[in-house]
């Protein structure tokens, strides 16, 4: 049932984003995120300088969310934390400090699932019209890609997965390849803007079902790129944006043709996407575009809420709590966490 006058403090550690935010009932009060730069010069993430960093970072980011929030540690109602899929390292952080904090004053404590955290993140009222269930949200982020079937807070299911790389893999991978910093997924997505998006042509997977599979673009940019730099040694640079268009586009393609399946099948018209990749502009055009084709009802998050945020974390905490599903003090952090919760 919806508890009204909560306030949860949600803690995100899965990956390089050291974030902490408060809840009350289902508005945003802050939404603190201390992002690692530490990585950049290494082209992605480097686990042991990510945990270090997490460790430096947690306890005054905590403090800086409860200071925006302008609320005490003992108005907290729980403390919700990401328990995984993510890094060990990192997520080790975040398990440990909640579990502490959550000891210390007397609270109980939320695992919660990061892939759940950015499909929930719909309900975070920021006075927005919020999907209505059963929806379909199309999850793209740097570790996952996945079409899930949404009957509740709690109750979701997997319709499709990528057998390889994630979207937001493929971006950054194929980033690298044309020179790009990390992650490369924005800056491609800036260049794309002003490109030509059919200027270029490179192969699409044939997955069965609703799966999806990258590994075979990111060789075939690869290849093309290789072949076209030996005859000619400036032709990324002479061709950026337009290869960045025509690899985005090839992207939301993929991604396009087996989300129109899923929702064919389930006859479902609700349709939202979620995690870093749906702050890509050409997925957020595209996605209104098929949604007016196809008679959808479209759900994009605001952008603060694509990537990694613990703001997230405390939203679908907030079901967690309203049910009364919390966890105990022996629960740890767990990188393959299973998508239906079960460690
Ligand atoms: O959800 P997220 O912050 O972290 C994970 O849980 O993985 O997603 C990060 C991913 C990275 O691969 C990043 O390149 C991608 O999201 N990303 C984007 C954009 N912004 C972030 N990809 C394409 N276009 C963007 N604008
Ligand atoms: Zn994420």
């Amino acid at each position: 049932m919806k508890q009204n006058n909560t306030f949860l403090l949600g803690i995100e550690s899965s990956c390089d984003d050291t974030s902490v935010a408060i809840l009350h009932n289902d508005r945003i009060l802050s939404n603190s995120i201390s992002t690692q730069k530490i990585h950049e010069s290494y082209g992605g993430v480097v686990p042991e300088l990510a945990s270090r960093a997490h460790q430096q970072q947690i306890i005054p980011v905590v403090f800086d969310a409860l200071k925006k929030a302008n609320i005490s540690m003992n108005q907290l109602d729980a403390i919700c934390f990401t328990q995984g899929p993510g890094l060990m390292g990192s997520l080790v952080v975040g398990t440990s400090f909640a579990k502490g904090l959550a000891l210390s004053i007397n609270k109980p404590l939320i695992a919660v699932n990061h892939m759940h955290g950015h499909i929930l993140a719909h309900f975070i009222d920021e006075g927005q019209e919020k999907p209505s269930f059963p929806f379909l949200c199309l999850t793209v982020s740097g570790g996952h890609t996945q079409i899930v079937k949404v009957e509740s807070g709690l109750k979701m299911e997997i319709l499709g997965s990528t057998i390889d790389d994630a979207a937001g893999e493929a971006f950054d991978k194929i980033g690298k390849i044309l020179g790009l910093k990390y992650p490369g997924g924005p800056i491609l997505d800036r260049l794309a803007q002003t490109g030509d998006a059919t200027k270029f042509t490179f192969s699409k997977p044939n997955i069965i079902d609703f799966n999806y599979s990258f590994s075979g673009l990111k060789t075939s940019v690869l290849y093309f790129i290789q072949k076209e730099v030996k005859l000619n040694p400036t032709f990324i640079e002479e061709n950026l944006i337009d290869l960045c268009a025509s690899v985005q586009a090839t992207i939301l393609d993929i991604l396009f043709k087996k989300l129109i399946k899923a929702a064919e099948f389930t006859g479902i018209k609700n349709i939202a996407i979620a995690g870093g990749v749906s702050a890509n502009s050409g997925l957020r055009q595209r996605l209104k575009s098929e949604g007016d084709k196809r008679n959808w009802k479209v759900f994009i998050p605001k952008f603060e809420y694509c990537t990694d945020n613990a703001a997230m974390i405390a939203m679908a905490g907030k079901f967690k709590f309203d049910e009364g599903v919390f966890a105990t003090q022996s629960v740890s952090a767990n990188p393959r966490l299973n998508f239906n919760g079960n460690d």
